[in-house]
Formats: C-alpha cells, structure tokens, sequence
C-alpha cells in the first residue's frame, strides 16, 4: 500500500497520472461490462472505473465488494466524456481506471445509510457513532470544531494569552449545578468533584501574576440535559488581570468576529449591541433576547391602572404589572390557535391570557367591556394596533409575565415563520442582579457566581436591599442562545467574605469550601476578570444545527448515556470495596 493522493486532491490536472487511492466504498454500480465505484476518504468522493479489459483480476474483485468495504487501488486518471461529467461533485470530471486493487477490510452491512439528511433514530446514531460521523455533514462540523478552536489558540496567542490546565480532579467549585464525584481509594470516604468551570483556578492564575490566561477547558455539570446542554461539555475560559468591561468586550468582539470569518467565512459587524438585564426582562421576557425578529413586549402598567377590569387591577395593586404583544397580521388566528397560546401561557405560570382582535369594523375581545373608548384608545396606540392585529395581554408578577410572555413571543415566532436562519443577531445583556432570592432554600443565591463583583455605586446597597444590587457580569447572546458569560471579579477578601454571609454561608463553610482561596487573595490581588464561551455551542450555531450532539464527537443522550460504550455502568465488588464503597440496595 503506497497511497499516492487524497481523493480530491486529484484534478483535471492530474490526467494521466497513475495513482493509488485508499478509502470506503460509498457506493457501487454494475453496468455489466463496467462497474463503477464512488470511493471515499475524508476529504471526499472519487469515482473508479472497472473494466476486464484494463484488468481482469480487479474486475472480478470489484464484483464482490460491498459498501463501507475498505479498498486500496490503483490506477490511470482520466478525463470524463462531457456527457458523463457530474457537477455536483468536486472530482466529478474525472475518473479513474483501476488495473489493481486490494481489499483491506470487509464490512458489515450498515444499520443506517452512510449519506447526509437521514432520518435515523438518534440512539441508532449514538450508538455506531464511528458509521455517523463517516456522514459528510458530521465529519465537516468536526471539522470545523478543530478549525474553530485552532483558530482562537492562535489568536489568543498571537494577544499575549498562556493556555494553561487546571486539574480535572478538584474540588467543588460552585455554579450552581450539581457536581460529579470522584472517590477517592487512598482517603477512604473522600471524593474529588470534576470541575463544573476552572473559575476559581483561573482567579488564582490571575493571584500567580499570568495577567491573561485561556483553556479550552472541558466541564461536568450534573443538571437536566436539553438540546443546548451536555453533562460534559467544553468552555474557551479566559481571564485576564488589570482590565474592565470594555476591555473584555472588545477583545472577545474582535475574536468572534475573527473565528466567524475563518470557520464559515461571515462577515460579523463590529459593535455589538447591549441591552441590561431589566430591558431585556421588560421587552423580550428573556435574559437571552432572540433579536432575530420583533414581536416586542410593552408595558402597559401605568396606561391600565385606572381600567375597571379586576384581572388588571388586583394584579397591579398586589405589584404586578401588565404587559402585551402586538401580533401584527394575528387576527387571522383561530379561536383554536389563540386558546392554543392560552394554553402555553398557562403551562408557564400565567393566569390566564386576555386578547384583542383588530378587525376591520370592529374590536373582538372578551375584555373590551372594561374599558372607556378613551382607556381603549391609548392601548390601541401604545402597541401600535392596525387593523388585522392580535393583541396579547398578560397581569402577573413582573418574572410571571416576563416568562410567559416571553415564551409566547417564541412560539410565535415559530408559528408565524418569522425567524431568518441566515441572521446572526449577536446582543451584550448587561447589568445582571448580583443576587436573587431562592424561595425553596429561603435565602439569597448568587445570579452569575458568588465571585461577581458588584456595581462599585451599588456597594452600599449590598445591606440594605440586596436584590437591588447589580453586577459587573456580563452574557453573549447569540440568536437567544447563551454563548458565553463571565464578570469582573471580586478581589478584594473583605468584600468576598461579606458576600459568602449574604448568601448565607457561615465563615465554617466558606473557609471549608474557599479557604484556599481567601488565602491566595491575602497575597497581592490584582483586579481582574473574564469569560467563559461554550464552544459546542458556538459550533452548533456556526454549522446551522439545533443540537450541539451534532458538534461533539462522542456526546451522551437527553438521558446522560453514551449509547455507544454503555457508560455509566455498574462496577465490579472488587472495585468497589477499594473504594470503600457500598452501594445501598
Ligand atoms: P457559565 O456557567 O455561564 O459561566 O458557562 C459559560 C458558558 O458555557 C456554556 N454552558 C454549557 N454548554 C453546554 N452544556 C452545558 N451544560 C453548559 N453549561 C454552560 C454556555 C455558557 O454561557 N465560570 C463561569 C465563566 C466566568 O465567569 O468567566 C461559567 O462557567 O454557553
Ligand atoms: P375572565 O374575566 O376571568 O373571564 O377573564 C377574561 C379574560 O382575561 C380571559 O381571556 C382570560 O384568559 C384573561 N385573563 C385572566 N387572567 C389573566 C391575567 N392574569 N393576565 C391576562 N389575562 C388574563
């Protein structure tokens, strides 16, 4: 076997050359006197040529290979007739003649077929991932997934970054999810926790003096899976020393607009817009404003106060708010079709969801009633109603409504077909809550991470009213994903420590848990801060996919299985009891 050429490697150029290929076979075609093969190797297809007249024996072989055969040949290029070229392959004005070929391997016959845009269950998939990821789409996102992240190793280096590893096998560091454990066989009875982010190592880099760190850092994470969440998954961390937020805003704008040209060739615009976390909440009910389309929610508070409509009113006195939607082009909805958006505000908390239809003579709606023509009129203009409009209204507490209204604006845009999947609507949310309040643990939490600094003008507002503080943390939402987060830190012990007690944590815990860390910060603290991106989903959103098992190589299921080795899995008793283990019945 002496490969001489990739598959796409060979050209118009490369006619008369002899060759020798190696690869699958993608598929087969017997034409009685001549069988043709498209073979494939990681860079593409190639079509080969069997003919008893150019040679016998690899005639008579070709006849009795199969599909994912893997076959090393030989051969003459030549030009395709005009007739016979195919345009939709890149090779697809040549061919070549094979006088030898060897098989190297059989195969089975595949479960699914070995082409894009197949319907296959998606366990099937996981479960002969090695068949899936021979699919062209699948092998092109992983290999996008090594471009990206060459990319940003480049350019973090070429801006005076280090890469630097922390360990996987740590403490518990908290963000919130729950943690993987690790026992341990010598300390019988103690665990290490997988990392869920290297946060609390990346500051006490910034402790050591390495002023700008990255890692393209894998984190556990032990929370309910969605189609844009994995139990494992990978971050690009960074952290840097002596900067604020623009610095990071900056730097990271300059960076993804760099890797969106270098991975799929778009131009991004400079600039990204922000928007703080109250507007947010008030105008799109998310933290992740999907900004590919309108439909944006207005408050009406102030202008109902006075409507003699008991829902509004008693919702307002008890301070709640009303908000609504004006669906342009909705009153063609169906009594059915508006139940079905009650149905889905309900699911999410709501009470109910009144409605207006704008009709062309007339209002239709079971809440007119309450209203004077004056009342009616200053509605209709704040949400800029025409005829043939659908007004949604929902009065709850401001969180209610920002997350039923919110989630409506979402399934209408689904329903409506509004979103432009060519857009890339990328938005800074600013001015988060440093805290907020957990009803089931009756006590504050942190909103980003109890390492977030708080707004230096909110700093006396931490005792009085600490839902009222804000943070310097910052997200970059994609197209309403959450691509990345992060926030300038706290560095200053005194200050940590007083947040550790507002989150109810005794100097006992925090010393048990972060002594370590208030220990390095007693050493010369620079100021520091930074950001961590999910690069799978990044790469999900750059490959145009819905799910970011599409851009992971070996991903678990919904269920945080991996169909394929069959992890997790029980462990012997021998095991076990090195461990120190017993597992409860
Ligand atoms: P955060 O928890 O916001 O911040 O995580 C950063 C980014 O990681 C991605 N992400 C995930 N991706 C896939 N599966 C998951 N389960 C998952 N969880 C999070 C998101 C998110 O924006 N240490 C801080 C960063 C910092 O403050 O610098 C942190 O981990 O895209
Ligand atoms: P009712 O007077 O209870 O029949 O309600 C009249 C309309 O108000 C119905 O369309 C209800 O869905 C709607 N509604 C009820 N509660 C709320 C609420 N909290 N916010 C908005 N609309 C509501």
């Amino acid at each position: 076997m002496q490969r001489t050429h990739s598959s796409t490697e060979l050209t118009i150029e490369s006619v008369g050359q002899r060759v020798e290929l190696c690869g699958w076979i993608n598929s087969r075609r017997d034409h009685g006197g001549l069988i043709f093969i498209d073979l494939r190797d990681r860079s593409g297809l190639i079509q080969i040529v069997f003919s008893p007249e150019v040679n016998e024996e690899a005639f008579h072989l070709a006849e009795q290979v199969r599909s994912e055969y893997v076959i090393a040949v030989t051969g003459i290029v030549s030009a395709r007739t005009p007739a016979t070229i195919n345009p939709n392959l890149q090779t697809g004005n040549i061919e070549v003649y094979i006088d030898r070929m060897e098989v190297l391997s059989a195969s089975k016959t595949p479960p699914f077929y070995i082409e894009d845009g197949i319907e296959v269950d998606e366990n099937l998939r996981l479960k002969h991932r090695y068949l899936d990821l021979r699919r062209p789409e699948m092998l092109k996102n992983i290999m996008l997934r090594h471009r990206v992240i060459k990319t940003i190793r480049d350019y973090l280096d070429e801006n005076g970054f280090l890469e630097i590893e922390t360990p996987l096998l740590t403490k518990s560091t908290p963000e919130g999810a729950r943690d993987y454990l690790v026992p341990s066989r010598v300390h019988p009875g103690q665990f290490y926790a997988l990392p869920q982010s290297p946060q609390i190592f990346k500051q006490i880099l910034m402790v050591s003096g390495m002023e700008k760190y990255f890692q393209i850092a894998r984190c556990f994470r032990d929370e309910d899976l969605r189609a844009d969440r994995q139990p494992e998954f990978t971050q690009l961390d960074m952290e840097m020393s002596f900067i604020d937020e623009a610095d990071i805003f900056a730097l990271v704008e300059k960076m993804i607009i760099h890797l969106f040209k270098i991975g799929i060739d778009r131009d991004i615009e400079p600039d990204f817009p922000s928007i703080t976390y109250d507007e947010a909440m008030k105008k799109y009910g998310s933290d992740k404003p999907d900004l590919r389309f309108g439909l944006e929610i207005e408050d009406l508070t102030e202008l109902v106060r006075n409507v003699d409509f008991k829902v509004f009113s008693s919702a307002i006195d008890a301070g709640g708010v009303v908000r609504a939607i004006n669906v342009e082009g909705g009153a063609s909805f169906t009594r059915k079709e508006i139940d079905e958006l009650g149905k889905i505000a309900v699911d999410n908390g709501a009470k109910g969801m009144a409605w207006i239809i704008v009709a062309e003579n007339e209002l239709r709606s079971p809440i007119t009633k309450f209203f004077t023509d004056d009342q009616m009129q200053s509605v209709l203009q704040a949400l800029k109603a025409q005829k043939g409009d659908l007004l949604l209204f929902c009065a709850d507490r401001p969180d209610i409504v920002a997350r039923v209204l919110g989630t409506v604006r979402l399934e209408l845009a689904r329903r409506m077909d509004l979103i432009d999947s060519s857009l890339l609507k990328f938005v800074w949310v600013v001015d988060f809550p440093l805290f907020e309040y957990d009803d089931e643990e009756n006590r504050f939490v942190a909103v980003h991470h109890m390492f977030t600094a708080p707004r230096k003008e909110d700093i006396d507002l931490i005792d009085k009213d600490p839902a009222a503080v804000k943070a310097r943390a910052y997200d970059l939402i994609l197209n309403g994903t959450e691509i990345g987060g992060g926030s300038i830190r706290i560095h200053q012990r005194d200050l940590q420590r007083k947040i550790f007690s507002l989150l109810a944590m005794t100097p006992e815990t925090y010393n048990e848990k972060f002594g370590y860390m208030l220990e390095a910060f007693e050493y010369g603290t620079p100021p520091h801060g930074g950001i961590a991106f999910g690069i799978d989903r990044l790469l999900m959103i750059m490959a145009g996919r819905n799910s970011i098992r599409d851009v992971i190589a070996f991903p678990k299921t919904q269920s945080a299985v991996c169909p394929m080795t069959q992890a997790p899995a029980a462990v012997s008793g021998k095991q076990l009891r090195e461990l120190s283990l017993k597992i409860r019945e």
